[in-house]
């Protein structure tokens, strides 16, 4: 019989009345029924169309179209039945499911994945909670809660550590996803007798909410750091502990912001509660007065009350032993960031470039040397002047007004870092299991989803590049857990050598890859237009996830696995360096203030602080160099992303899943806008996929910009995510 390959079937005949998938410039794609049969060789086919028959091409490379799946299979829960799994047929099943049935959640075989409804939905209350507690993930409709007690039951029953990895775009629901994890344990997790360790460990949210996430032009509450957070159980199967660890908090955001834009919401619920009488003290003014948080000259949340919010992290605080008076100190260090912001350094001339000064009656400077407990004349000195050592002696020189201002950016961006990792710290000692050690533990991995917006910088860079070793280890992860699944089965099957997204990753963090090449030119001549040329001279026509910007020679382009984002080279080299001068250091270790001399203890040591000199631009030699070169922020992603692979016991097994042996049960949530994207991974196993990656990842990005605040009804808002997807993949 001839046989022809036909969109991850084999086929002979298709028969007339047959329903196929064509694409479709409103709908993306809509069904047709074929009105003789198709033989392999045909060059064309004859479809009926709702509004109309129509000779449709059948000619390589697009061949005969999607082939659509049994009506009995239609809206079925998990996406791995359908005959035919390509993205039409996967689109109308999750559309289906969502219009049709109100059902956000999909399992595609091991994942599931979720849509972002934008509107609360009664389907998360204690009820439903109890109802998935103890049963099985087969005989449930899929849930996020399905996905937790699998976790659970197979922490207690194989006695192994779990992880869910919560992967999506930016805006897709991760963090909503993550928390409902969350509180799923701590209601079956909760312990017979009253304690209120669950309730810490849920507390920790709002806080880590409060000073790591902002509002973006794609997500109003938009986590801006990595959260891998360990819920540690006892043998009884009880929460007794957590361990949060955080990763590469974004840290230019406190001192600019976009337009729509917000800095972290600490700062708008501390300036919208500045009557309370307790936080008089802290002088605050408006959101609006302060240059730190009105750059992006809308400081309000639709729906959000700002005063309510500092409450309920205070509430947060208090539950997790950090007493009013701790929580003033902090507070007093965040509203000096503030004050710092408005610091007005001037330039003694009509040149940026000439020395700078500040006014001697400069209230912001004096308030945020106040609130500090420091002296205030001194920190002044060191905001406009330098210590450099030329030929072994020591000079002072003046700061040009730039310099300036950049260095007092710096050192806000600084100590807001400082006291996010402190925080961290205080939270982790006291979610600190102190009955007993704990026997196992489900981790829950929640990132900052893949984004590009207008302008992209060393931000999104970092995050993008996050989002790609996720990407790859959920390659790895599925195409061997599914094969392995496959060959215990005893299916006839040829073992497939998948590829995955190490091109892209090695572009970027291999040798002479971007950040390496980034590296170089922070050491030796700091100019980012050098540094862009050497981009161009490594990899364009080299590496195929590199390429030019039109008219423009200071941006790149990188092809993402999620999209392709342009970069904007102006801001890397510094981000990169990262450099803060040690003198207003070392007035803020001397501080009268406890915590906020604490808060710069303990770096010296850790030698993470670049001293003086890296600004100098100078050429250093040998392990000088090395030293310096691992300060900056790429080498530490690079090898912070490393340890994800390489460390067993840090975090281990939530990423690999080695079959057999110490393998530990995964599972993962995705968000509505990586569906087609996993679809493509998941279809890329039995057979090659017809249509290009990139078209595909475009229409996943273009999922993700729904606003929650706009909250459409739910046909106009598929509807809008065909035609966006539509549109941007251009068919
Ligand atoms: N299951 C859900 N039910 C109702 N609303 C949801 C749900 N999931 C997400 N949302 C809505 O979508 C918004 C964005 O979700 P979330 O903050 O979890 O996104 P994210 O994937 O964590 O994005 P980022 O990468 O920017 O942090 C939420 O604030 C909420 O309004
Ligand atoms: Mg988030």
């Amino acid at each position: 019989m001839e046989e022809k390959e036909c969109h991850w079937v084999t086929v002979s005949v298709v028969s007339q009345g047959a329903c196929v998938w064509v694409p479709d410039p409103e709908a993306v794609w809509v069904s047709a029924q074929l009105l003789q049969n198709y033989r392999p060789g045909d060059q064309h086919i004859l479809i009926q169309l709702t509004d109309g028959r129509m000779e449709y091409p059948v000619l390589p490379p697009a061949g005969l179209p999607p082939l659509g799946n049994p009506d009995i299979l239609e809206g079925g829960n998990d996406l791995t039945a359908l005959t035919f799994l390509h993205e039409p047929a996967v689109l109308h099943n999750l559309r289906v499911r969502f219009l049709d049935y109100s059902s956000i959640y999909t399992y595609c075989g091991i994942v599931l994945v979720a849509l972002n409804p934008y509107e609360q939905l009664p389907i998360y209350g204690e009820e439903v909670i109890d109802a998935y507690s103890g049963q099985d993930m087969a005989d449930m409709e899929p849930h996020i809660f399905s996905v937790a007690e699998e976790a659970y039951r197979t922490m207690i029953r194989e006695e192994k550590n779990q992880s869910i990895i919560i992967s999506g775009e930016s805006g897709s629901g991760k963090t909503v996803s993550a928390k409902f994890t969350m509180r799923y344990f701590a209601v079956v997790g909760g312990a017979a007798q009253q304690t209120s360790v669950e309730e810490k460990v849920l507390a920790s949210n709002p806080i880590m909410e409060a000073i790591g996430n902002a509002k973006t032009t794609r997500n109003d509450n938009s986590s801006r750091f990595g959260k891998y957070i360990e819920i540690g159980f006892g043998c009884k199967g009880d929460i007794i502990g957590a361990n949060m660890r955080t990763y590469l908090l974004e840290k230019s955001r406190v001192v600019f912001q976009a337009a729509q834009e917000r800095n972290y919401h600490i700062f708008y619920q501390l300036c919208a509660s500045r009557d309370l009488p307790e936080l008089r003290t802290l002088k605050l003014d408006s959101a609006e007065n302060f240059h730190y948080t009105n750059q992006g000259q809308d400081v309000h949340i639709f729906g959000t009350d700002d005063v309510v919010e500092l409450e309920r992290t205070r509430n947060a605080f208090t539950i997790l032993g950090v007493q009013p008076d701790q929580q003033m100190e902090i507070f007093r260090i965040l509203a000096a960031i503030l004050h710092l912001g408005n610091v007005n350094i001037q330039a003694s001339g009509r040149d940026i470039s000439y020395s700078s000064y500040w006014q001697a009656n400069d209230r912001s400077l004096a308030i945020f040397a106040k609130l500090l407990g420091v002296e205030g004349t001194q920190m002044a000195q060191w905001l406009c002047h330098r210590r450099l050592t030329v030929g072994g002696e020591m000079l002072v020189k003046p700061m040009a007004g730039q310099q300036a201002n950049e260095a007092r950016d710096a050192l806000a961006k600084h100590v807001y870092e400082q006291l996010f990792t402190w925080t961290v710290q205080r939270l982790n000692s006291s979610l600190r299991a102190h009955r007993e050690q704990p026997k196992s533990f489900i981790g829950v991995l929640d990132i900052y989803g893949f984004e590009t917006f207008d302008r992209n910088s060393f931000e999104q860079f970092c995050i993008n590049y996050a989002n790609e070793k996720l990407q790859q280890q959920f390659n790895r992860h599925v195409f061997q857990l599914e094969q392995e699944e496959y060959l215990r089965e005893e299916l006839p099957w040829n073992r497939i050598e998948f590829s995955d997204n190490q091109p892209c990753i090695a572009l970027i963090e291999g040798q002479l890859g971007l950040l390496d090449l980034l590296d170089e030119e922070c050491r030796v001549r700091n100019l980012h237009i050098n540094w862009t040329r050497k981009l161009y001279d490594q990899h364009l026509n080299h590496s195929p996830h590199f390429t030019h910007v039109r008219m423009s020679n200071s941006a790149f382009i990188v092809v993402h696995f999620a999209d392709m984002v342009q970069y904007e080279c102006d801001g890397f080299l510094d981000k990169n360096r990262d450099t803060v001068f040690e003198e207003p250091i070392n007035i803020l270790r001397a501080s009268q203030s406890e915590l906020v001399a604490e808060l710069f203890q303990k770096e010296s040591a850790g030698g993470s602080l670049p001293n003086s000199s890296l600004a100098n631009g100078s050429i250093r030699s040998g392990k000088r160099a090395h030293r310096e070169h691992k300060l900056t922020v790429g080498f530490q992603v690079i090898l912070f992303y490393r340890s994800l692979n390489s460390v067993p016991s840090s975090i281990p097994d939530s990423f690999i899943c080695t079959p057999g042996g110490h393998t530990r049960n995964s599972t993962l949530v995705i968000g509505c806008c990586y569906v087609v994207l996993f679809l493509w991974m998941m279809c890329a196993v039995p057979a090659r996929v017809p249509f290009s990656i990139s078209s595909l990842i475009q229409s996943s990005t273009a999922l993700a910009r729904p606003r929650s605040s706009s909250g459409p009804d739910r046909l106009q808002y598929w509807r809008s995510l065909e035609g966006i997807g539509y549109m941007q993949q251009g068919f």
